[in-house]
This record gives C-alpha cells, structure tokens and sequence, in this order.
C-alpha cells in the first residue's frame, strides 16, 4: 500500500527526537522516508519533523492536508 493510499491519518506514538517522514508517497515504511524519492528520481526530500518531548502524531495517509506531514481534517471531505 502507498503511503497516500490509507485515506486516514496513521496515528503514532512518537519518543522525542527527529522523524523523517515520506513526502513522495513511494515509501515501503510509511509514514517513514525509506529512500525511494532518490532512487525512483522524484525530485522530493522527506519532511523532518524534531518532536522535543514523547507525542502522539497523526500523519496525513490521504495526501490532502494543507498542513504536511501533519492530517488536518481533509480525509473526511468528499
Ligand atoms: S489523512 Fe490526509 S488530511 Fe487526514
């Protein structure tokens, strides 16, 4: 399943520290950078997100959100 293909936010608990999440949406580890925007040549860089302290995260599974990699509701609009 690709990355954008959940149509839901994957809702994790993330320890602190620096997270690389997949902005291409060709990731075999969602909602993680595997590497595949090099080698499948997309011209895309993974969006790092620094967490300070243990949360939870909803990370956009629809490719819709206004505000990447974060959901912010738009999976829910038709
Ligand atoms: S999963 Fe994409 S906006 Fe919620």
């Amino acid at each position: 399943m690709a990355m954008y293909d959940k149509g839901r936010p994957y809702v994790i608990r993330e320890e602190p520290g620096l997270k690389t999440y997949c902005s291409c949406g060709l990731t075999e580890e969602a909602p993680y950078c595997d590497g595949s925007h090099n080698g499948k040549h997309t011209g895309k860089r993974p969006y790092l997100v620094k967490f300070e302290q243990e949360q939870t995260a909803s990370i956009c599974g629809c490719g819709r959100s206004a505000n990447l990699p974060f959901c912010d509701g738009s999976h829910k609009q038709e």
